[in-house]
């Protein structure tokens, strides 16, 4: 047998092997009054306990490495999830999947709150929500052929029988755009990106509503990594499939998802379309990660950026910063951030930001647009004259009625 991986196969429709994905943004379809969300995350949670050593292990502490997020997925559609490592993202995947489940929080797959359900619920849940892992050399067994691995979703959830099988692995490896003739080849005689393809194809296998892709490409070397997303968007259209695009870098997602969540040591700080999210950011945060995308990528994000420098690293999540959690590394913080948590609040049709001062770079309010809206004062302590606080921040989707900087108050469309 040839032990040398293949080479990368160019099946048609792929662009060239180079970092510039594909040059068209990709219109899947987002979530309106016409169309319906097929996920839908509500306030969600995970905690991880922190066990003392010793005979007795006591629980001393909580990694929240999720802390409350909201967010929609239309059906059909693509939503980027992005932020540095350790932000939580992987954590939200493995929620949505349901390899873990929740603190607390609601996760409705079509209308139905899944975040709960039983063992024996969750397996007919396992054919609608799937998983692409970022490493394809550690995510599959390398003891099994490729054909049982693609094959296995099939066998384990009674779908085909026995002699339907082969003929459907093959017609994957095809759609994946690998020989459907190299079935019974193993793990190690691929190459990594040929390997994410068999991924790719395990994660089909059972015709899912929803994938979610963690980092699908980071492993991969540069020059493979668009061809893999190309592969990811034309399987999109074609079968119609939600996704849930994690990545660690803004350059990436640009193409593929037409809107974007920026996530901080477990919260989302901003969410908004593709146009504004790169255009017109409002969160200091995801400005810095935008100028720090690196100078190959920059086209890919829409031109090149004064850079901002991020001091220090992401804080710990056993212990995070008061208020706003980006306080400790922000050019911007005053006295209310640390005092006071800004809620994800929507300042646009399509965009919401948590930040007591959003604004464009260079054009942040000198006051705190807050404080009204969580009955306090500029200062972030209570101020008994102020509106009791109104519960902002854990809507999932877009409402008509927003905040209105300018203004300062509400706006409809
Ligand atoms: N199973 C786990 N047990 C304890 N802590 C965890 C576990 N999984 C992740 N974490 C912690 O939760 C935080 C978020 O991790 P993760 O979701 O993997 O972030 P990301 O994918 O954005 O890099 C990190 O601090 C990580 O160490
Ligand atoms: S709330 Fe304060 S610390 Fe947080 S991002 Fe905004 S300005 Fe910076
Ligand atoms: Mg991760």
């Amino acid at each position: 047998m040839d032990q040398t991986p293949t080479t990368e196969p160019s099946p048609q429709g792929e662009g060239p092997g180079t970092a510039t994905v594909a040059a068209a943004d990709h219109e899947a379809p987002r979530t309106t009054a016409n169309t319906k969300a097929v996920l839908s995350v509500e306030n969600l949670k995970m905690y991880f306990p922190v066990k003392s050593s010793g005979l007795i292990r006591r629980t001393i502490g909580h990694v929240q490495a999720v802390d409350g997020i909201s967010f929609q997925l239309p059906t059909g559609g693509s939503l980027g999830l992005v932020g540095e490592s350790g932000c939580g993202k992987s954590t939200t995947g493995r929620l949505v999947t349901r390899l873990y489940e929740p603190t607390a929080g609601k996760i409705e797959f079509e209308g139905r709150d899944i975040a709960n359900v039983s063992a024996r619920s969750l397996k007919p849940l396992r054919r609608e929500i799937q998983m692409i892992f970022q490493d394809p050399y550690t995510s599959l067994n390398p003891r099994h052929s490729v054909g049982a691995i693609i094959g296995a979703p099939l066998a384990i959830h009674n779908i085909l029988p026995k002699n339907k099988i082969l003929p459907r692995v093959q017609e994957l490896l095809e759609i994946v755009g690998l020989n459907p003739e190299h079935y019974n080849r193993y793990p190690h005689e691929f190459s990594g990106g040929q390997r994410q393809r068999i991924g790719i194809a395990r994660a089909l296998t059972l015709q899912p509503k929803v994938l979610v892709a963690d980092e699908p490409v980071s492993a991969l070397d540069v020059s493979i990594q668009a061809q893999v997303v190309n592969l990811l968007q034309s399987l999109q259209r074609e079968f119609d499939i939600a996704f849930l695009f994690i990545a660690h870098d803004l350059a990436i997602v640009r193409h593929f998802c037409p809107e974007i969540a920026v996530m901080y040591l477990g919260k989302i700080v901003e969410i908004a379309d593709r146009e504004t999210l790169y255009s017109r950011p409002h969160h200091p945060y995801t400005q810095a990660l935008l100028s720090a995308v690196p100078d190959v990528k920059q086209a890919a994000i829409g031109g090149r950026r004064e850079r901002i420098r991020l001091e220090g690293d992401v804080p710990s999540p056993i212990n995070p910063p008061s208020g706003c959690r980006f306080r400790t590394r922000c050019s911007l913080a005053q006295e209310i951030c640390a005092r006071a948590e800004p809620p994800l609040l929507q300042i646009g049709k399509r965009h919401k930001v948590a930040c007591h001062f959003p604004g464009e770079l260079g054009h942040h309010p000198e006051k705190p647009i807050t404080p009204r809206l969580l009955g306090v004062d500029d200062t972030g302590a209570p101020d008994p004259g102020a509106a009791p606080a109104a519960e902002v921040g854990n809507d999932p989707g877009f409402s008509d009625t927003w905040f209105d900087l300018e203004r300062r108050s509400m706006a409809k469309a």
